[in-house]
């Protein structure tokens, strides 16, 4: 061989080697986007199985032990966690001891954890516990509880407090399978978004399985004494001792949703779909944890009129846990699917009426909400820019009710049948796997728009601030006649009670929502003369009445009292939030606070964060 062609040999085999690098390096580019919520680097490595191993101390109030996962290395020295207000006492690579640093903290996305990893490492164990800051976890003495015996634990993971319980690479994008051993004291059960136990073990120890990958924010457990009723083979419910019986009661039709669900957009990828009712604290109205829902007991009405939330969490089993936001950005690729699958799943239960009713609700939501962010309209955007900013500050009902209005409006363009046509394909096709609202859009030009020959607007409703005009009118008879009733309440001074004898609480809720603004005192007195609404049980159309009460100044039948026992009880965020701005809102910011004061410490941290904003309150 000649010296040119050994040149050309040389040159051709540095071209090929750098171009297999460039292909690889693209790929690996390819498949993780940059995220501004998350220190990990997952395309330089990345978890992909989680092992648990944890003891439960609720004298201590901490949680302590190890979490090993399994790693893909894509030639890094090192690989990237998130932690935040975590002790981290020692790393193992592969079982040998390793190096690893912790970064500048920031207050809401912790720490980065730096591990020094070989190439060729398959294996990295954190040995940590959990300290008093942790965010995601709220420990419950007895008294907070229903049964008041025994102490409590549930986590909250979304947005981005997994971290503060686990150290993990906490970015919605990733996506891992887990397995966990627990241990709790001897009289209580713990349960996770795994596969659970039905009845307490002898020992305090309990064993969990998730086989299918799921992003880190749905990472979840709950310790208490707690007990399980079937509602059918693959539904059911966990609650204290002393609800259970009412809450398998009040869920009664979970298995008649899923049946409705999976007609509609395939088959339920979890196997099982239980429902946990966690102390009143929990700061959610239900928080869609795989394979278990977290909810709050507010639902529990005594006459299935809250289930809808019960829908709305079976509902991300398909939107958000098996086609999940690739950033936070994406939120309303999670929320708004979700509330229009949650309509859905209500109609095939109950009908039009109800669906129509509830849609109308969210259309009023998401007026208020664009008002309410006049000064700020980027906010009312679907496609969110929550860079810098704690991504649970940014996320509001636009996401969830703006969403479901576009999706209702595209199901109206094209028609039901090939709008249900497209979205089942779309499950399908992108099960276990992230979307990016960019991705969605070509999906959607290229699956339906084209395929239908019609032309939408698409990047005006993303893109834009307020609702486009186009947007579908929702409307309800049934609350034409609630508005007839109100408009004759005001004119007369006077109630005619048997009009709202079948109401339900929807009509209730929006009968409540739309007093006029210049309703005085005594036509509220008149009102709750008649209706008792000051005393109502339904935990929704109470808080609409004690908003009304605050912001009208209705002071009768003992109301404050009222209002006080519900916010040092409640911890639903959503609830809550209303009641305290309604007080800012009215100058009355004093009484807010005094109750605050003293309701504050059985809030869990993201009802706390919220409420200290909303009150300027500082410790
Ligand atoms: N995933 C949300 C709860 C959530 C949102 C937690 C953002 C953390 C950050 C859950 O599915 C939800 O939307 N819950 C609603 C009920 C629903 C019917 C609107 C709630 O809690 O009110
Ligand atoms: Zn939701």
């Amino acid at each position: 061989m000649n010296i040119k062609n050994t040149i050309f040999l040389a040159l051709t085999t540095i071209f090929l080697i750098s171009c297999t690098k460039t292909k690889k390096e693209e790929v690996a580019v390819l498949k993780y986007v940059e995220e501004p919520h998350s220190y990990a680097q997952p395309n330089e490595a990345v978890i992909t199985h989680l092992n648990l191993d944890i003891d439960v101390d609720f004298d201590k109030e901490i949680i302590s032990g190890t979490a090993t996962y399994d790693i893909e290395n894509n030639n890094s020295d090192h690989i990237i966690l998130d932690a935040k207000n975590l002790v981290i006492q020692k790393v193992q690579a592969d079982g040998k001891d390793t190096e690893f640093s912790l970064g500048a903290f920031d207050e809401s996305l912790g720490q980065p954890l730096k591990i020094i990893i070989k190439k060729d490492t398959k294996k990295i164990t954190v040995f940590y516990e959990t300290t008093d800051k942790t965010e995601a976890v709220q420990w419950l003495n007895p008294q907070q509880t229903a049964d008041k015996k025994h102490p409590f634990l549930f986590t909250q993971g979304q947005a981005i407090l997994t971290r503060t319980w686990i150290p993990i690479q906490d970015s919605p994008q990733i996506r891992i399978t887990y397995d966990a051993t627990v241990r709790v004291p001897k009289e209580l059960m713990a349960v996770m978004s795994a596969e659970n136990p039905k009845v307490k073990s002898e020992n305090g120890e309990y064993h969990f399985k998730m086989a299918q990958k799921i992003p880190p924010y749905l990472m979840a457990l709950a310790v208490g004494d707690i007990a399980y009723k079937a509602v059918s083979d693959r539904t059911g419910v966990y609650a204290e001792n002393s609800m259970v019986d009412a809450v398998q009661e009040e869920f009664s039709e979970m298995e008649k949703m899923v049946v409705e669900a999976e007609k509609l957009y395939g088959k339920y990828a979890w196997d099982q779909f239980d429902v946990i009712v966690l102390p009143p604290s929990f700061p959610f109205g239900g928080m869609e944890n795989p394979r278990l829902t977290f909810a709050t007991p507010t639902l529990i009405a005594g006459d299935k009129s809250l289930t809808s939330v019960i829908a709305h969490e079976l509902a991300h089993s398909w939107s958000g846990n098996l086609v999940t936001n690739t950033t936070w950005d994406d939120f309303w690729l999670n929320e708004g699917f979700t509330v229009y699958f949650e309509n859905r799943i209500m109609e095939a239960l109950y009908g039009k009426d109800r669906a129509n009713m509830l849609g109308l609700i969210a259309r009023q939501d998401l007026d208020e909400e664009v008002e309410g962010f006049k000064a700020t309209p980027e906010m009312t955007h679907l496609k969110l820019n929550l860079k810098g900013k704690n991504p649970d500050d940014g996320m509001n009902s636009i996401a969830y009710d703006k969403g479901f209005l576009f999706l209702k409006t595209l199901e109206e363009l094209v028609g039901r049948e090939k709008f249900d046509v497209f979205l089942k394909e779309y499950f399908q096709s992108n099960a276990f796997s992230t979307m990016t609202t960019e991705k969605f859009i070509d999906i959607l030009n290229t699956n339906l728009l084209e395929k239908s020959n019609v032309t939408f607007n698409t990047e005006e409703w993303v893109y834009n601030s307020g609702v486009p005009s186009n947007a579908f009118e929702i409307k309800s008879d049934k609350f034409e006649k609630v508005k007839q009733t109100i408009a004759d309440i005001i004119k007369n001074n006077k109630v005619d009670v048997g009009v709202t004898k079948d109401w339900t609480t929807q009509e209730w809720v929006y009968f409540i929502r739309n007093f006029p603004e210049d309703i005085t005192p005594t036509q509220m007195a008149i009102i709750d003369n008649a209706f008792d609404l000051s005393n109502s049980t339904n935990s929704h159309k109470a808080m609409v009445w004690y908003e009304q009460s605050i912001k009208h100044n209705y002071r009768g039948n003992n109301v404050d009292k009222k209002i006080e026992e519900f916010l040092t009880t409640v911890g639903r965020r959503w609830y809550v939030s209303t009641l305290y701005t309604a007080y800012a809102e009215a100058d009355k910011v004093d009484e807010g606070l005094a109750i605050y004061k003293k309701a504050r410490q059985n809030y869990h941290s993201v009802t706390v964060n919220t409420i200290d904003k909303t009150l300027g309150y500082k410790e």
